[in-house]
């Protein structure tokens, strides 16, 4: 969360800043601020506004968006927020600067003694003006500077001894003009090296792609100075100086558009037939094994890890994820444990990693991460990791702290992901987990599944036509956020292998739309929900053609007995006799029982969708979320 640029070189800073601090909106965007090295004044100047990055353009000096009249080098820092210290003001913004205007910094992470040390300065005699943690930081590091005699690298070891909790911290120091400074601390922070002497720091390398495929990847614990002159100095958490490595990665610019439709929500949930096809490349025939590619990942390391290999000797698989990546992962438990005759459990990454998990080397973990960054995923995995467990990042960006930190990747493949609201890379996810399931069957030889993958292996690669027709037609899907925006409360229900795509359901709605809803297993509705059903709560129910079809009708009669709306997304006609149960039916092409949550999760995104876009919310930015979760 939050995002963060630093830039030093000949370009015109500003706007290159802003530009770059527009990649990274995704992370939050609830206020925006740069910081630049005024070369006349020999000050540092800093620049806020809340709300969009467009509100930051509108408060900067016109000549600050030109072109640097003569050759003078450029050093400044951005950073868009996401509210954990303090509520989104323009005080609560980031650049933050120290008592004397020495230091300014942009911070993201959380400093968790933050209180104790505020106490401490302010009995210094250090006026704060903002909540956040951060300035606490800036004001932190002033005074240590002046015992360090304005040297700033023993100052930057000293300030890391005194702060605990999760930092990327960029930084400038007004006596160091023609420097930056970074230090990396659970919250992830990249280098870019460009030509003579130019570099970019970013806390995700999408905000560099457009300038340099040459990166440093900062871990834990590591800091550095840049300068034109000196180059990359990069120290270890020991404070001794480390050989930098730079990675040349081969994404190439990246861009980010609309392509015509409305939102990036929209966009990607049209994506989706592509991006299946894309998941399925290459990695399976209807008559071949499935395949990861060993050079599917641009972490070169990873390139000799076999994932077959990785999968194979375990007695259990553990998954492990935060909201749609933990959904997903619920779908993959159905079929890994039906195929794989082993146990899986899913597990909230934010609870495990706070338990004391059973596990060793004959144990499989699979990290489902879209960004591979967050925050409880990456420790859950790091706890695996210690406990000797084989571990797998399953994850959309195989640049990834994650994926460079795992035994083995699995890119999903489902290319950049805008919107907050996670559609594409969820369906990406689930096929690359049966991909994996089907893997672990085949090797496994379960005699009996065998001879059910051909059927399995057709109904993948046929998902994407089927996905294109579902998507030409959403009219009915318009009609019925007219016709249920305005309720206030919504059950999700579905049973079997779809139950885990209600879930995500209800999290889709109540994420962009603001709506209360839940998701249940259709058989639990008697015990609790139930209760809350009258007239005004309706009920969307994932009917899908197999074992469990009839149990699901006897539930959605259940619930219409209380009076409830009844909305069925279904595969499979409405047999006689339940004509009253349901007010509205929305069908969706008969499929292969597994690969009924894939297509059943298109019409409830698009209702989630069309329900917000209805309302006149801020699709692609809802309130208080943020796309990658990078702190606890
Ligand atoms: C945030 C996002 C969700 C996402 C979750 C896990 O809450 O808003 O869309 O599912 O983080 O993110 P990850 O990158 O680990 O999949």
């Amino acid at each position: 969360m939050c995002g963060i640029v630093g830039y030093l070189g000949y370009k015109a800073i500003a706007p290159l800043l802003v530009e770059s601090l527009r990649t990274l909106e995704y992370r939050g965007y609830d206020s925006s601020g740069i910081a630049v090295y005024n070369n006349g004044t020999q000050n540092i100047n800093i620049y806020k506004a809340t709300g969009k990055l467009q509100n930051l353009v509108e408060v900067l000096p016109a000549d600050l968006l030109m072109e640097p009249p003569i050759k003078n080098l450029q050093v400044g820092i951005g950073h868009i927020r996401w509210a954990t210290h303090g509520a989104p003001t323009v005080e609560n913004a980031h650049p933050h600067h120290g008592h004397h205007g020495e230091v300014v910094l942009v911070h993201n992470g959380i400093i968790e003694n933050f209180a104790e040390l505020k106490q401490v300065l302010q009995g210094k005699g250090y006026v704060f003006n903002s909540q956040t943690d951060t300035e606490t930081v800036a004001h932190l590091l002033e005074d240590i500077l002046k015992s360090h005699q304005h040297d700033f690298l023993p100052a930057v070891a000293e300030l890391r001894r005194q702060l605990h909790g999760a930092y990327a911290l960029t930084m400038m120091h007004k006596q160091a003009p023609g420097k930056l400074y970074v230090a990396r601390q659970q919250a992830p922070l990249v280098i870019g090296v460009g030509n003579q002497g130019e570099y970019w720091v970013a806390s995700d390398v999408v905000a560099l792609v457009s300038y340099t495929n040459q990166i440093i990847y900062l871990e834990d614990g590591q800091y550095a100075e840049l300068s034109e002159e000196g180059g990359v100095k990069l120290f270890g958490p020991d404070n001794t100086p480390v050989e930098v490595k730079i990675h040349t990665i081969q994404t190439g610019p990246l861009t980010i558009d609309k392509k015509g439709y409305k939102h990036f929500m929209l966009k990607e949930i049209y994506e989706q037939p592509d991006v299946v096809r894309n998941a399925l490349l290459e990695r399976i025939t209807s008559d071949t094994s499935p395949v990861f590619i060993a050079n599917d990942t641009p972490v070169s390391e990873k390139e000799s890890v076999s994932i077959a290999s990785l999968s194979q000797d375990v007695d259990r698989v553990i998954i492990i994820g935060c909201g749609t990546s933990y959904n997903a992962g619920m779908v993959a438990k159905y079929l890994i444990e039906e195929l794989v005759r082993i146990p899986v459990e899913v597990e909230a990454a934010g609870e495990y990693r706070y338990r004391n998990p059973v596990l060793n080397d004959r144990c499989l973990v699979i990290a489902i991460s879209q960004s591979g960054e967050t925050a409880d995923t990456l420790e859950a995995l790091r706890l695996a990791i210690r406990s000797g467990a084989k571990t797998i990042a399953l994850t959309n960006r195989p640049d990834s702290t994650m994926a460079r930190e795992v035994g083995g990747v699995i890119n999903v493949r489902a290319g950049v992901e805008v919107s907050v609201c996670a559609t594409k890379s969820f369906v990406a996810q689930i096929v690359a987990l049966y991909l994996l399931g089907i893997m672990m069957c085949e090797h496994r030889g379960v005699a009996e599944k065998l001879a059910e993958l051909p059927e399995l292996k057709k109904a993948l690669l046929t998902l994407p036509v089927l996905m294109e027709a579902m998507l030409s037609n959403v009219d009915p899907l318009q009609k019925l956020a007219r016709k249920y925006g305005h309720y206030t409360s919504m059950l999700f229900i579905a049973r079997g292998v779809c139950f885990p795509a209600a879930l995500e359901g209800a999290l889709k709605l109540k994420e962009i739309s603001y709506i209360h809803a839940e998701g249940y297993s259709g058989a639990e509705l008697k015990h609790g929900p139930i209760a809350l059903l009258d007239e005004s709560m309706p009920v969307v129910s994932l009917l899908s053609d197999g074992a469990v079809f009839d149990k699901m009708l006897s539930n959605c009669q259940e619930a219409k007995a209380r009076s409830a709306q009844m909305i069925s997304v279904t595969n499979k006609a409405i047999p006689h006799g339940y004509e009253n149960t349901f007010d509205d039916i929305i069908s969706y092409p008969a499929c292969h029982e597994w690969v009924a949550p894939l297509l059943g999760s298109i019409p409830l995104q698009l209702l989630s969708y069309y329900t917000a876009e209805f309302l006149g919310k801020d699709v692609d930015q809802p309130r208080n979320l943020a796309k990658s979760v990078t702190v606890e």
